[in-house]
């Protein structure tokens, strides 16, 4: 059949550019929790692109021509307290566990799953461990001699090395909370500043962290030199590192990367708040351009568009997005506006390749917290909440990212990552949908891309009647038209079209 199809019709390719675009899968959650990434087909029929008509109360218009950066995905920091969750259900519930393992990580096109591909891993304790250590906690052991990565709980190696096993994409991006107290100004790692003697001793750090992470078979895919540089607290690891300081160990650590057989290693500045893009991250460039890759940002002061004040003066190096914390009691559907707005569509169209909230679990208090810190005052939610029993649900930063999640992922094994592309919004209702749009390549050029948008409708008078409005949209792509109704909450869908 298909043979005699091909010989009336000539060739495949004719075939194909006769065939219209179509799109036949839907993954939605609405505010009303009625859906919750829930997977579906149009019926009876697929949505198919035909010749324009009137446009949509918003009028969705894809602009292919313009292709942008690469996006690896989402996820979050695999903490030590996300670490012991993980274990502790794996000990109790096994099924329980890798049913989880694959809810978050499965990345098959076609898996009830999110498919996150993107992790942070702290290098050493956080405000999420049980105690305070660093690698290598022997005073003044300037050689390192006593460096041993295995001062972290072995659950953190085991739940990566199982997140590996789902997920084989999955980038790993390692960071310190701080450096160890000895080389710091006030002997520990609560607070504090690097002692500058010690650079070349952190540099070399560092590059013992990745070799250890590599000897494990967790291969690294970025390092940062300091979480959150400008801010030092004195009840969890945390260390203010001036510009100069992080931009000589960058350039140490990049000659040691490179000596050592990890050239391909990124380095990536900053890792701190949008509110400073315009000066921590620009002046590390200017002193130390060549060894940082890009720059990470987090959500707790300033806003995205800060971004742009980074993006605007080094336009080839990355950004990425590596950090904002769920709040315990915040309201679940403003959760996911905020996010979808901010980060997950709009830190990506901003120019990041990564979207990343903070603890991957907790447990439905925020717990556990390393004892005595101050951190996380009303008490942070993790994407995840594992609970003592051995039973887990998700929270709405897993609906946020996992909606994202499946726009970029590969659609061939091995074949490359979503890259986002132009789209614009307009039409009378313009302002009610908050639209991504990616382009994601196959492996034989005979195939056709996938095109997929992640449209949050916000449209609900939240602020005043509350009253939620479904938008009948129209989508623009290659001069052919779409129609489909978004419901308050976001959708992600997909069609298929030659490169
Ligand atoms: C991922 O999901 C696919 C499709 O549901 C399934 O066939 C596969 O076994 C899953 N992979 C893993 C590692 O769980």
């Amino acid at each position: 059949m298909m043979l005699r199809s091909l010989q009336i019709f000539g060739s495949l390719a004719l075939l194909q550019a006769v065939a219209s675009q179509q799109i036949w899968d839907i993954w939605q959650t609405t505010w009303d929790r009625n859906m919750l990434f829930t997977y579906f087909q149009p019926t009876p029929d697929p949505i198919n692109f035909v010749t324009p008509g009137t446009i949509g109360s918003a009028d969705i218009v894809i602009d292919d021509s313009s292709v942008y950066q690469t996006v690896y995905g989402f996820g979050a920091s695999l903490t030590d307290s996300s670490a012991e969750l993980f274990n502790n259900l794996k000990v109790q519930n096994s099924g329980s566990y890798w049913q989880l393992m694959d809810y978050l990580f499965n990345a098959t096109d076609t898996a009830n799953s999110a498919g996150f591909s993107y992790i942070r891993v702290p290098l050493g304790a956080t405000d999420f461990s049980a105690n305070t250590y660093s690698y290598d906690d022997i005073n003044g052991d300037s050689s390192l001699n006593d460096f041993n990565i295995n001062a972290a709980p072995s659950g953190v190696f085991s739940v990566l090395q199982d997140i590996l096993s789902i997920n084989h994409m999955t980038r790993f991006h390692i960071v310190p909370w701080s450096p160890p107290g000895w080389m710091k100004s006030g002997g520990t790692m609560s607070g504090g500043s690097l002692d500058t003697q010690y650079i070349s001793t952190m540099a070399n750090y560092l590059l013992k962290s990745v070799q250890a992470f590599s000897n494990k078979g967790i291969p690294i895919y970025a390092i940062s030199i300091q979480n959150e540089p400008e801010y030092s607290d004195s009840t969890y690891p945390t260390c203010s590192m001036p510009v100069a300081t992080e931009a000589q160990i960058g350039l140490a650590l990049r000659t040691l990367l490179n000596d050592y057989g990890f050239s391909g290693v990124k380095i990536i500045g900053y890792d701190h708040n949008w509110v400073d893009a315009a000066n921590y991250p620009v002046q590390l460039m200017q002193q130390a351009e060549s060894a940082f890759d890009g720059v990470s940002f987090h959500c707790y002061q300033g806003s995205v568009s800060d971004q742009a004040s980074f993006t605007s003066q080094y336009p080839n190096k990355e950004v990425y997005f590596t950090e904002c914390s769920g709040a315990l009691g915040s309201d679940w559907w403003s959760d996911i506006k905020w996010y979808m707005d901010n980060i997950f569509i709009g830190s990506i169209s901003y120019g990041s390749s990564s979207g990343l909230m903070w603890n991957l679990a907790l447990d439905g208090n925020g717990q556990p917290l390393l004892p005595g810190t101050d951190s996380c005052g009303g008490g942070c939610r993790g994407v995840v909440q594992i609970n003592n029993d051995g039973t887990w649900s998700v929270n709405q930063e897993f609906y946020s990212m996992a909606q994202a999640s499946k726009a970029i992922l590969p659609r061939d094994i091995g074949g490359p990552w979503g890259q986002r592309i132009g789209v614009s919004v307009g039409g009378s209702l313009d302002w009610a949908l908050v639209v991504g749009a990616y382009k994601t390549g196959r492996v034989s050029p005979n195939d056709w891309n996938r095109y997929s948008i992640v449209v949050l409708n916000w449209d609900d008078s939240a602020s005043t009647t509350w009253n939620p409005q479904p938008v009948e949209a129209t989508i623009e792509f290659r001069g052919m038209q779409a129609t489909y109704t978004f419901p308050v909450g976001v959708t992600t869908l997909w069609w298929y079209a030659p490169n």
